[in-house]
């Protein structure tokens, strides 16, 4: 499998916690390469478009409100497979399921403040990367 993108966020939970150093850590050490990075605090309107798959489930308000109640770090990762290889080091969205050695075992709250997203497709990482980068913002 060729070079691939994918798209992440450090979560509310991960700049509240000061750990986004530490996240970046493992990130690096799974062989992905941060190649644009940004810490912003996203609006409601970016929160709810960035969400808009999830409209009609139980939790999308709570997450919306999460997701702007504080900073939140957009990362840009390329590596070989990087879209499952992210969601590899990622771990399961509910942290009580996920594997030793993932972010979310490692760091995450709960199922909702679970301190990292990632794409699931490399069609939906293009989506995501361009709500929050131009090609001029990222330097491969
Ligand atoms: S996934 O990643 O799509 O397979 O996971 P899914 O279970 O569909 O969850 C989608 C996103 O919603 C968040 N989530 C929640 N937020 C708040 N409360 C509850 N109960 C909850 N359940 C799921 C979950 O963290 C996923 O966020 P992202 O940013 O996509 O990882």
């Amino acid at each position: 499998m060729a070079n691939e993108r994918t798209f992440s966020i450090l979560k509310p939970d991960a700049t509240r916690r000061n750990i986004t150093g530490a996240v970046n850590a493992v990130i690096e050490a799974a062989g992905l390469r941060i190649v644009a990075q940004r810490r912003i605090r996203m609006t409601r309107e970016q929160a709810e478009k960035f969400y808009e798959v999830h409209k009609e489930r139980p939790f999308f308000g709570e997450l919306v409100e999460f997701m702007t109640s504080g900073p939140v770090v957009v990362q840009v990762l390329e590596g070989e497979n990087a879209v499952a290889k992210y969601r590899e080091v990622m771990g399961a969205t509910n942290p009580a399921q996920a594997a030793d050695g993932t972010i979310r075992k490692q760091f995450a709250e709960s199922v909702g403040e679970n301190t990292v997203h990632g794409s699931d497709s490399a069609d939906n990482a293009k989506i995501e990367i361009a709500q929050f980068f131009t090609d001029a913002d990222i330097a491969a």
